[in-house]
C-alpha cells in the first residue's frame, strides 16, 4: 500500500475519484471495499457519501492524504469501519459508536420490529403508557430506535447497561437524537432496581452477550480482536447472562407482558427450554432471521 493515498504528483493532481480508487484497492481484502472506501473518504472530507460521489471529479485536497492513508491502513488491519468513523447506522438512525460499544447489527432490528408490532397490536395500555425496557443497550440502538418509532404517550422507555462507558455513549446518542429526556438510561445489572424503577415491565427486549467461550473459534477474528468482550461473551455456553435475565422475568414481567431476546443461531432449543422452565405461565416461541436461522426467542406471558 502507498504511504500516502492520492498525493498530488502531476500537472492536474489527483481528484476525489482517484483517492476512492486507491483506498478501494488497498482494502481489497475487506468484504465491502468500495463501501469502506467511500465511508472513509467521506469521513476525512467531512462530507456524506452522496456528497463524495457527487464531487468525485473535484481535486483531492493534499492535506487529507496522510489521514486517509492512516485510516485505510487501520481498516486493512481489520478495525471496524464504524469505530474508524465513529458512526454506525441502525434502523435509519445515525449513532455514535466507540470501542466501548458493540457495533449495532442489522439483524438486531428484528427486536425493534417485534416490539413495535407488539405495541401496535395493543393500542392503549389501561390508564398508562406501556413500560418498555432495552436490557444491555450498548450504543442505545434498540431503545433509541423504539423512541423514534413509538409515541411518548404510547410507551415509556427504559434502558440499562452494566458498562458505564457504554451507557455514556447511549446518553450522548439519546441527547443528539433529541430523546434524552424520554429514554431513561441507567447503569444496572440487567433489570433496574430501586424506587425509580417500575415494579414490572410490559415489554422487555434484550440483545445481551450470548457467545459461548466454547465457540470462540467460530467467531470472526476481527470481532474478537476489536469489539468489547463484555458485549460478546457469556460463559461456556453463552447463556450465563440470558439465564439470569430469564430468572428475573417471573417477578418483573407484567402478567400480560412479553420479552424478546436475541440469541445465537444454535441456541433456539436451549433458550426455549430455559425460558419455559423460568416462566411457566408463558408461551415461548423461537423466530428465525432472514437467513432462516434461529435469532430471537419471545416469551409471551398469559394471564391465568
Ligand atoms: C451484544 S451487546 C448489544 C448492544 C446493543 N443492545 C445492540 O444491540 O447493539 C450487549 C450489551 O449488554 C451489556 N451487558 C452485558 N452484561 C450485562 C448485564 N448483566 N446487565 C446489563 N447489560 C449488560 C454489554 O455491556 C453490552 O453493551
Amino acid at each position: 500500500m502507498p504511504d500516502r493515498l492520492a498525493t498530488p504528483s502531476d500537472a492536474g493532481g489527483p481528484c476525489v475519484r482517484d483517492a476512492l480508487r486507491a483506498a478501494q484497492a488497498a482494502l481489497a481484502r475487506s468484504s465491502t471495499p468500495r463501501l469502506d472506501a467511500e465511508l472513509l473518504v467521506a469521513h476525512v472530507l467531512g462530507l456524506s457519501r452522496p456528497q463524495v460521489l457527487a464531487r468525485s471529479s473535484d481535486p483531492w485536497p493534499a492535506e487529507h492524504a496522510a489521514r486517509l492513508s492512516e485510516l485505510v491502513a487501520r481498516r486493512a488491519d481489520g478495525e471496524p469501519v464504524a469505530y474508524l468513523v465513529g458512526r454506525a447506522w441502525f434502523h435509519g438512525l445515525e449513532l455514535e459508536v466507540t470501542p466501548d460499544v458493540l457495533v449495532p447489527r442489522p439483524e438486531t432490528e428484528a427486536l425493534v420490529a417485534w416490539a413495535g408490532d407488539w405495541l401496535r397490536a395493543r393500542p392503549a395500555a389501561p390508564h398508562r403508557p406501556w413500560r418498555v425496557i432495552d436490557v444491555g443497550t450498548g450504543s442505545g440502538a434498540i431503545a433509541l430506535a423504539l423512541a423514534d418509532r413509538v409515541d411518548a404517550a404510547e410507551a415509556e422507555i427504559w434502558a440499562t447497561d452494566v458498562s458505564p462507558a457504554a451507557l455514556a455513549v447511549a446518553r450522548r446518542n439519546a441527547a443528539r437524537l433529541g430523546v434524552g429526556a424520554r429514554v431513561r438510561l441507567s447503569v444496572a445489572d440487567l433489570l433496574p432496581e430501586g424506587a425509580d424503577a417500575p415494579a414490572a415491565f410490559d415489554v422487555v427486549v434484550a440483545n445481551l452477550p450470548y457467545v459461548g467461550l466454547r465457540e470462540l473459534g467460530d467467531v470472526e477474528r476481527d470481532v474478537v480482536r476489536w469489539e468489547p468482550h463484555g458485549a460478546l461473551f457469556a460463559g461456556p455456553d453463552g447463556l450465563d447472562i440470558v439465564r439470569r435475565l430469564l430468572a428475573q422475568l417471573p417477578s418483573r414481567l407484567a402478567p400480560d407482558g412479553a420479552a424478546a431476546l436475541e440469541i445465537g443461531w444454535r441456541q433456539g432449543p436451549a433458550v426455549r427450554s430455559l425460558a419455559a422452565a423460568a416462566v411457566p405461565d408463558a408461551v415461548v416461541t423461537v423466530h428465525p432471521d432472514l437467513a432462516g436461522l434461529d435469532r430471537m426467542v419471545v416469551v409471551q406471558r398469559c394471564r391465568a
